[in-house]
């Protein structure tokens, strides 16, 4: 990342914009698209590459994180990055797994939808995240904007208060979510879903559209309906599909799903699909 300030200064940059775009690696397309979008809005295009072991519970998960930096370099380099900081953990935590000792939590936000199935992921996502915040920012009021994508909405969500609520210098970017040409959203963990998967996966974005579809035609949002299709779908297994408020993730009952809707509405899914656990959603109103 310091590659990144000089970057800015031999620029003669006084100030310079950054654009960061965190991951963990093993990338697709929906990454490149992140990429992609901060080289077209910034000065200078940094990625972080960090399996962060303060967001997985399950040990065994962490150590079969896929890693492919030399595949992942070559995306990137196509891309349009600048620079790519793949720190070891004992680079970024120096005395892990006791440090860091003082770490950041997304409170409530953190403990609903996806955080009730992975206690203390998002307090990992927040604390990594705020350090990468801390390295990445350009010297003399340059500007520094960071990148995530759409798909994970309850990320971005975290991810933007934890910028307000605490005043970080910061411009939280969300990304449309890229998917495959029968709408899976892509995930590196599409890769362990057999054909027939592959295919059962696509009730997920089917039954959102049905949701997205009867809000810009202004009829009724019946979630009950859409979640009833995804528990139809053979070797699928819904674990929750609610329409919440886009900003602070609170549900949105039957009174303030009636339309035109009042709030910002995003619908989100998760189920499991075979050995994975799959998330999709889309926003129901425009910002
Ligand atoms: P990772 O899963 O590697 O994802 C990195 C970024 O790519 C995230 O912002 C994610 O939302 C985005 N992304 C993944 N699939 C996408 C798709 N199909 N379309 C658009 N964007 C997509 O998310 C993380 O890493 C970590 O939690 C991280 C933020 C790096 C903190 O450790």
């Amino acid at each position: 990342m310091a590659a990144a300030v000089d970057r800015a200064e031999d620029a003669g940059a006084a100030a310079a914009t950054v654009g960061l775009v965190p991951t963990m690696g093993a990338l697709h397309d929906g990454h490149a698209a992140l990429v992609r979008r901060a080289r077209a809005e910034n000065d200078v295009v940094a990625v972080s590459i960090f399996v962060n072991p303060l967001q997985f519970g399950d040990p065994a998960d962490l150590e079969h994180y896929p890693r492919t930096l030399e595949a992942d370099l070559e995306l990137l380099a196509e891309a349009g990055a600048d620079v790519v900081f793949a720190p070891s953990t004992a680079e970024m935590y120096p005395g892990f797994p006791d440090a860091p000792l003082v770490r950041v939590t997304a409170g409530r936000m953190g403990t609903v939808l996806e955080g009730a199935s992975r206690p203390g992921h998002f307090d990992g996502v927040c604390t990594v995240v705020a350090t990468l915040w801390n390295l990445a920012r350009p010297p003399r009021g340059g500007v520094l904007r960071s990148y995530f994508g759409q798909k994970d909405a309850q990320q971005v969500a975290v991810l933007r208060r934890l910028a307000h609520d605490l005043d970080v210098p910061v411009e939280v970017r969300a990304v449309p979510i890229v998917r495959s040409a029968e709408g899976l959203a892509l995930s590196s963990r599409n890769a362990r879903l057999s054909d027939e998967e592959r295919v059962s996966a696509l009730v997920l974005s089917r039954a959102l559209r049905s949701l997205a579809e009867a809000a810009d035609e202004e009829t009724v949002i019946d979630v009950e309906a859409a979640r009833q299709m995804v528990r139809d779908e053979p070797g699928v297994t819904l674990d929750h599909l609610v329409v919440v408020d886009r900003g602070t993730l609170e549900e949105l009952g039957a009174e303030l799903l009636c339309q035109p809707l009042r709030r910002d509405a995003l619908a989100l899914v998760a189920a499991q699909v075979g050995p994975v656990r799959l998330i999709d959603n889309m926003v129901l109103s425009a910002p």
